[in-house]
């Protein structure tokens, strides 16, 4: 005999949550699956422990996707303000950190509390640990074999993340629904992930690991290219940190980034009117915008380390600080899935309707979070999505 309910929804992360809380609250008799042994394993480590759970400002342009207007009816319908008032109902307190990221004050725990009260506020029905082994369409709605035994449902909804961070329970089900019921899919890649390069290639920077400076970072060409203000971390396989991070999304393998290492200032300009007379040797100059570590090395690099300006030529120090101004860099891959704070891609959007989620061609099919093809950058943007599309389908299921 299959248990009976109006809607299941399979993956219980911060979508998933939201959207079984939502309907279980418009009195849907709801049920919530998911198969990791902890609940909502990525809200609980993100943000550093804090959840950077929403961002102040987020709207359309701070998403990519194939399909780029899709995310405004959603993200129009629930703003970071209603997130706000929803937490702060369940007295969370929190901070805006910097650029509209809001984070806890104490423990990303307490999201995760205000999702479960919320979900026991709809008698939403728990199914955890549960794997689902089989999906069969069943006239109107579905039915479900899991291991807590037959489950029919008169709605299905998919919440099962991404492929980022796979031992913490992320696996490739949602995308695998998705081809069982024909709907396209737009290739995945790790996104918001630290940046590498060949050995070889980072000989002479691997000795940096844990240098850090603020940098312009960009991709691409002409004036609409991708561009981020944000810090810059040397590790030992290569490049990470906020900007790395936020550039990785839109980076396409075989090409390079560019990095402004002394944003805001003409450092070839600086050096050459600053050279007549100037006997400060080349590192310690560039030591004035950069960490002393890398002003070393960028001096080394370019074999004036220990000379002073006014012995230099122009030419050469001009040569420096363009480089230091536009260094162009081309990575050699990324951490992968293993580092990666999201997944790009998933399922295409063009074949779900933008105000409930619902696969056009399979009625009461949806999709919310980041399995779909909308990946948000970095602070707070990615949650902003689950929340805005979890409950889109949550007051429509
Ligand atoms: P989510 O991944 O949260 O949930 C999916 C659920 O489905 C999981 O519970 C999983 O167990 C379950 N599931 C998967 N496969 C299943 C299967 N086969 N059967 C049953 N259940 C299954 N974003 C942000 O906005 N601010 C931040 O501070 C951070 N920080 C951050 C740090 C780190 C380290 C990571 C990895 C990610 C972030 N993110 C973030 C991104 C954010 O965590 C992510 O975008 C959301 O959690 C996506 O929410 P979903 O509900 O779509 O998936």
């Amino acid at each position: 005999m299959a248990e009976q309910f109006d809607v299941a929804v399979i993956g219980a992360g911060a979508a998933g949550m939201m959207a079984a809380a939502v309907a279980g609250q418009r009195g849907r008799r709801v049920v919530l699956i998911d198969h990791a042994a902890h609940l909502a394993e990525k809200v609980r480590i993100s943000g550093g422990g804090r959840c950077n759970f929403t961002n102040l400002g987020a709207g359309p342009a701070n998403y990519l996707s194939d399909n780029p207007h899709f995310c405004r009816s959603a993200l129009s319908r629930y703003t970071p303000r209603d997130f706000l008032d929803l937490i702060e109902r369940h007295g969370v307190r929190w901070h805006e950190k910097h650029k509209g990221q809001l984070f806890c004050d104490d423990s990303a725990q307490d999201i995760i509390d205000v999702l479960v009260a919320e979900c026991a506020a709809g008698n939403v029905a728990w199914r955890r640990p549960c794997a689902v082994a089989e999906i069969t369409r069943e006239g109107e709605g579905f039915l479900l074999a899991t291991d807590a035994g037959l489950i029919r449902a008169g709605a299905l909804v998919i919440a099962t993340g991404g492929l980022s961070i796979p031992k913490i329970g992320a696996t490739d089900l949602g995308y695998r629904i998705a081809r069982q019921f024909d709907l396209p899919l737009v290739p995945t890649r790790p996104a918001l992930v630290p940046l590498t390069f060949t050995a070889e290639e980072w000989a002479p920077f691997a000795e940096l690991s844990g240098v850090s400076l603020e940098v312009d970072v960009a991709f691409g060409e002409g004036k609409a290219r991708p561009r981020f203000r944000e810090d810059l971390l040397f590790t030992h396989r290569g490049l990470s940190g906020p900007a790395i991070l936020q550039i990785s999304s839109f980076w396409q393998p075989g090409r390079s980034i560019e990095l402004d290492l002394a944003p805001g200032t003409d450092v070839a300009e600086a050096l050459v009117s600053g050279k007549a007379g100037n006997r400060q040797q080349v590192q310690n100059a560039l030591a004035q915008w950069l960490p002393r570590r890398l002003a070393e090395r960028w001096a080394e690099a370019a074999g004036l380390s220990g000379r002073p300006l006014a012995d230099c030529a122009d030419k050469a120090l001009r040569a420096l600080g363009q480089q230091l101004n536009a260094w162009q860099i081309k990575p050699a891959g990324s951490e992968g899935y293993r580092k990666a704070e999201v997944t790009a891609g998933g399922v295409d959007t063009r074949a779900l309707d933008q105000k409930t989620m619902m696969a056009k061609a399979v009625p009461g099919l949806y999709f919310v979070g980041e399995v779909m093809d909308v990946t948000g950058w970095l602070g707070g943007y990615n949650f902003q999505w689950a929340w805005a599309s979890g409950y889109a389908a949550g007051v429509t299921v």
